[in-house]
């Protein structure tokens, strides 16, 4: 029999407790499962790849059938170049699923043999997302069970180091426009 092997692709900036469960449901029905990350220069993360790397690495390894990875350029080239056969997408809401067909039907295009498999996760986490989490956090409210325990500590450590930057400038007598930290400067 066929071995089925499909890629998770996405930003996982950072990865939640929505995405970890995607990944169980996933890893139960595909033989191999590889939770892949996309290297965007043009976006502007708050974490880096290899960060969110290893927050994945350390949230899958309790699962024998999941890998990392990280890819540039079209997914589609991607899942080809690993041999997977499908491409795994969550669906929280109605408010997904526009975008989700849109991508789904231009894979598609640029790719006919692949198949894309939408799986929805527990309706707990149908409100959570990665842009949610980033600034429920940067606003000091709580993301607990929302996000592993090492993400929240890694989202923590991040803040503390963005506050110490804003007041060090802050005492400098720059106007909070003028400061590089990444969590004035990025859309939330
Ligand atoms: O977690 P995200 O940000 O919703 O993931 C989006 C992602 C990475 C799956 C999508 O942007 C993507 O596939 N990008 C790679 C470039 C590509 O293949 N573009 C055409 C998509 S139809």
């Amino acid at each position: 029999m066929k071995r089925i092997k499909a890629i998770y692709p996405g930003s996982f900036d950072p990865p939640t407790n929505g995405h970890l469960d995607l990944i169980e449901r996933g890893s139960k029905i595909f033989d191999e499962l590889v939770v892949a990350i996309l290297r965007n220069p043009e976006k502007d993360p708050l974490f880096s790849v290899a960060d969110r790397r290893k927050m994945l690495e350390a949230m899958t390894s309790g699962f024998d059938n999941v890998s990392v990875d990280t890819f540039d350029g079209l997914t589609v080239d991607y899942a080809l170049r690993v041999e997977a056969r499908a491409i795994l997408r969550g669906i929280r809401a109605i408010s997904d699923y526009e975008y989700e067909l849109q991508m789904a039907l231009m894979n598609r295009k640029l790719q006919p043999g692949l198949e894309t498999v939408f799986m929805m996760p527990a309706e707990k986490y149908s409100y959570l997302s990665s842009r949610l989490v980033r600034e429920v956090a940067q606003l000091g409210g709580s993301i607990e069970c929302l996000v592993p325990d090492l993400v929240e500590q890694k989202l923590r450590e991040k803040i503390d180091v963005a506050h110490k930057f804003a007041n060090r400038e802050q005492s400098a007598g720059k106007t909070p426009s003028e400061g590089k930290s990444k969590f004035r400067k990025k859309k939330l």
